[in-house]
C-alpha cells in the first residue's frame, strides 16, 4: 500500500525532468537559430548594406538568386569577385557566418527583380540626386582613411584613423606628416576629420580633428579636439588647439566629428555623445552630444544661443531644434547645413 504513492511520485518527477529537458532543448535550438539569423542581419547591415542597400535592393539580378541552395552566393561572399567590385570576406567571417549571410541575402532580395538598383561597380556611372559620377580607386593600402581634403593645387590630404596624415601628390603617398599631437587611437578614436579654412590660400590653416590623449597611471582619457596648423614641407607648424571637448572620458567611441565653415568666420562641428546619450546631450554643462559653432580661431561668437547662460558650452542641438523646428547636422550636404534653419531658429 505504501509503495504506490512513492512510485507515482517518482514517475511524476521523471516525466517532469524529461519535459524540462525537452523544453530546454527546443528553446536552446530556437535561440541559436534566432541568434544566427540576428547575427547575419547585423553583419549584413555593418558590412554589406553600404554597397547593397539597407533593404537588399542594390543587387544585380543574377543566377545566384535563382539557384537551389546558396552555393553561388556563398562562394561569391567568401572569395569575392574582384573585377566587378565585390570584396572577399574570407578573412572577416567564418564559413558558418558566410553560410548564414548567403541564406540571409538569398531570402531577403525582393521578389520583384525590377525593384533592384544594382550596387556601384568600378567604372560604372552612378547617378545621385545631384551628381553623375564614376567610381574609381585612387589610393590603396590605407588603414581606415577618415578625412580627406583637396589642397588648391590638386593634392589630397588624407587622415588615417590610426593616427597618420599623408599628402597624396602625383600618384604618390607621402611619408607620414610630422608634428601631430598624441592621440587615443583605440576603437573609434584617433585621427579624424580634416578641413581647410575657406581662405586657406592666404592663411594656410588646416583644421585637424582627433581624439586627445591624457594618461593618468594606467588610465587614458580622451575627448574630441580640433587643432589648426600650417603645413611646411612634411611638418605641421604654428599649431593652435582651438577646441577641446569637456569632460574627457575613458570611453573610446562616439567622438564625432565633421567640420564645416560658413564662409562668415564660423566653424561648425559635432562633438559625439561619448557613448553617454542619456546624460551628456541632455545638459548644457558639457560639450558632448552637441553641435558647436565657434569663430574660426576657437573663440565663442557673441551671438551664439545660450552665450550668457553661466557654465554653458555652445548650444544643445535638441533644445535648439525644438525651437527652430528644424535640424542642423554637421555635414556639407546641401540639405543639412542649412543656414535658413539656423536663422529661422534665431528669429
Ligand atoms: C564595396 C562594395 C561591396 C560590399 C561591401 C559588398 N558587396 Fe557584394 N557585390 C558588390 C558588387 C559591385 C557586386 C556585383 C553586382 C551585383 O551582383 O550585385 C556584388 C555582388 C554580390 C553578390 C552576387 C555575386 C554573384 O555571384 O554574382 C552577392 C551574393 C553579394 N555581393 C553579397 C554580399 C554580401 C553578403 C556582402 C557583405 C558581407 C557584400 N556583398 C558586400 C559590391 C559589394
Amino acid at each position: 500500500m505504501k509503495m504506490k504513492p512513492i512510485i507515482s511520485l517518482s514517475l511524476i518527477i521523471l516525466v517532469t525532468t524529461g519535459m524540462i529537458g525537452l523544453y530546454s532543448f527546443t528553446t536552446d535550438g530556437l535561440k541559436s537559430e534566432l541568434q544566427v539569423q540576428r547575427t547575419a542581419a547585423m553583419n549584413y547591415q555593418n558590412f554589406c548594406a553600404g554597397c547593397h542597400g539597407a533593404n537588399l535592393e542594390k543587387f544585380a539580378a543574377k543566377a545566384w538568386m535563382e539557384e537551389k541552395g546558396n552555393v553561388l552566393a556563398f562562394n561569391s561572399i567568401k572569395s569575392g569577385i574582384e573585377k566587378i567590385g565585390m570584396p572577399s570576406f574570407q578573412k572577416t567571417f567564418s564559413d558558418t557566418e558566410i553560410e548564414a549571410l548567403a541564406a540571409y541575402v538569398k531570402k531577403g532580395v525582393p521578389e520583384d527583380k525590377s525593384l533592384l538598383k544594382p550596387a556601384v561597380t568600378p567604372g560604372g556611372i552612378v547617378e545621385s540626386e545631384v551628381q553623375r559620377f564614376v567610381v574609381d580607386t585612387v589610393v590603396s593600402g590605407l588603414k581606415v582613411p577618415w578625412g580627406l581634403v583637396f589642397l588648391p593645387e590638386g593634392d589630397l590630404l588624407i587622415s588615417e584613423r590610426s593616427g597618420t596624415l599623408h599628402r597624396f601628390s602625383k600618384g604618390k603617398l607621402s611619408a607620414p606628416i610630422e608634428g601631430l599631437p598624441p592621440m587615443m587611437t583605440v576603437g573609434q578614436g584617433g585621427l579624424l576629420d580634416l578641413a581647410l579654412h575657406p581662405d586657406y590660400k592666404n592663411n594656410g590653416w588646416i583644421y585637424i580633428a582627433y581624439s586627445s590623449l591624457r594618461s593618468e597611471g594606467e588610465k587614458n582619457f580622451s575627448n574630441t579636439t580640433i587643432l589648426r596648423a600650417r603645413m611646411k614641407g612634411n611638418k605641421l607648424e604654428d599649431k593652435q588647439i582651438i577646441y577641446h571637448g569637456n569632460p574627457e572620458t575613458e570611453r573610446n567611441y562616439h567622438f564625432g566629428i565633421k567640420m564645416a565653415f560658413d564662409g562668415k568666420g564660423h566653424i561648425f562641428f559635432g562633438n559625439g555623445d561619448r557613448g553617454q546619450h542619456f546624460d551628456f546631450p541632455q545638459k548644457l554643462d558639457n560639450t558632448n552630444g552637441k553641435i558647436h559653432r565657434l569663430n574660426d580661431d576657437g573663440t565663442v561668437p557673441a551671438d551664439n544661443p545660450f552665450v550668457n547662460t553661466p557654465g554653458c558650452y555652445s548650444f544643445n542641438l535638441e533644445l535648439w531644434s525644438q525651437k527652430s523646428a528644424g535640424y542642423l547636422y554637421p555635414s556639407c550636404h546641401r540639405r543639412t547645413l542649412d543656414y535658413r534653419t539656423w536663422s529661422k531658429g534665431r528669429g
